[in-house]
């Protein structure tokens, strides 16, 4: 059996929930690894929308077994509301379908705390003030709270004392009240733990079909993206291993989610914004709001040098090329090849970390719009764009997405 791992290419929302959900038909298992509820995941199917922060974007199939990694932060008042809102979306009970891996590490009211004090200070990076950050700063200082610790409620307050002295000696919310609240969650929370890392290698071991679900974009990596407007965890497909806990063993299909233009939300260099009435129609044709802050997206068309960069990165086998619908009523489609830097030279390489990527202006080439389309056999002009991105990333496109829907959906 074949794992998939999907991941977004690119600054995120390209379109995973919905390319996930579609895969999801084959697969028995989802397992996230990173992140938190940062992520917006949007599924369309059946005339519903569902919006997932935390859930692995399989549970809409039911009898599919969601996975949360160790890789995570999880905020538990939101994967309660989560939970909550699913279980009557879907007139079932999900809670067995869910399994939280020990060591994910949970967001506290002192996480956000400390977020909202950065972010409101003079070198905000345009957060979703999810608490991400500060969470994974304190897991990286070793004295964050792990879902695990729930079970054990004298280790939990020991480590709830010292993180308070270490983050938030001020704050009004205390470690009794934290401690309090945790042990509340504790009676659903530690039915659902798990360990993921075995789940998933034993189900692996005997033919299950597993995707692995990526979380923001790989532009957004901590080590690798835009920093430092980046998140705070590894979005790469390494980071997806290391957030589950298993290594590659070869049989994995890497499927690269990709926008056929480009969004951006938060702050942080975007050579191929548009600042003008295109970039206005892109927002509005493709709704382009934030699924978890309803923050506008920044867009711009496709930079096939982030991309190549992206694809380097992420070792992925296909692209899986979102939202082309939104491109449809447009004459002529603009995509970016390579850039002058901030020195005046032409580079077609991104530059490693994004490092002056904020002088770099995009050159591109105009390609004829493919005006409409829905089914049937792709228009040249579209099979040209797609040419174009698997001649310069040197991987093919082998889905592409007409529309928020499941059935929108073409392999070719
Ligand atoms: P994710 O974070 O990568 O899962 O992406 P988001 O859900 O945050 O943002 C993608 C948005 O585009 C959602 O509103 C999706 O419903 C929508 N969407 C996904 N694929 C398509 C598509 O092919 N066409 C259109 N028009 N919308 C799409
Ligand atoms: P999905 O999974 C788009 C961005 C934020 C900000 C930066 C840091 O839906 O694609 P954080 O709260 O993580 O510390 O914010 O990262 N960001 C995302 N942008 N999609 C996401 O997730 C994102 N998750 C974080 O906007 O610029
Ligand atoms: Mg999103």
């Amino acid at each position: 059996m074949t794992t998939i791992i999907a991941l977004g290419l690119q600054w995120g929302d390209e379109g995973k929930g919905k390319v996930i959900d579609y895969l999801c038909e084959k697969a028995q298992m989802v397992v996230r690894a990173c992140g938190g509820a940062n992520a917006g995941h949007s599924i369309h199917t059946d005339g519903r929308k569902y919006v997932l922060h935390l859930i692995p974007s399989g549970i809409v199939h039911e009898g599919v077994r969601c996975l949360l990694g160790s890789g995570m932060v999880i905020s538990l008042s939101s994967l309660e509301k989560e939970i909550a809102g699913l279980t009557e979306a879907l007139g079932r009970n999900i809670n067995e379908s869910i399994g939280i891996s020990h060591g994910a590490h949970i967001i506290l009211p002192w996480h956000s705390e400390l977020e909202q004090m950065r972010e409101s200070s003079s070198k905000p990076v345009g957060s979703t003030l999810r608490g991400i950050g500060p969470a994974y700063e304190t897991r990286a200082s070793r004295f964050g709270i792990t879902a695990g610790m729930l079970a054990h409620p004298d280790m939990l307050r020991k480590n709830l004392e010292i993180l308070r002295g270490s983050i938030a000696p001020d704050s009004t919310v205390s470690v009794d009240m934290i401690f309090d609240e945790l042990m509340n969650y504790a009676a659903w929370v530690v039915p659902m733990l798990a360990d993921v890392s075995l789940e998933v290698f034993n189900a692996r071991k005997n033919g299950v079909e597993i995707l692995f679900e990526g979380a923001q974009g790989i532009l957004l990596d901590v080590f690798h993206g835009t920093f430092p407007y980046v998140t705070s965890s590894n979005t790469v497909t390494g980071g997806i291993y290391a957030g589950i806990g298993v290594g590659p063993n070869g049989d994995e299909k890497i499927i690269g989610i990709v926008k056929a233009y480009t969004t951006r939300v938060g702050l942080g260099p975007f050579p191929t914004e548009l600042f003008d009435a295109t970039g206005e129609k892109i927002r509005d044709v493709g709704k382009e709001f934030g699924a978890t802050t309803g923050r506008p997206r920044r867009c711009g068309w496709l930079d096939l040098v982030a991309l190549r960069y992206a694809v380097r990165l992420s070792g992925v086998t296909s692209i899986a090329l979102t939202k082309v619908d939104v491109l449809n009523d447009f004459e002529e489609i603009m995509i970016c090849d390579s850039y002058i830097d901030g020195e005046g030279h032409e580079i077609s390489e991104f530059p490693p970390s994004g490092i002056g990527l904020e002088n770099c202006k995009p050159i591109y080439t105009k390609l004829k719009g493919w005006k409409s389309f829905s089914s049937g056999a792709l228009p040249l002009p579209l099979i040209d764009y797609i040419r174009l991105i698997e001649e310069r990333c040197d991987v093919e496109v082998s889905i592409i997405s007409m529309g928020p829907d499941r059935r929108d959906t073409i392999e070719l």
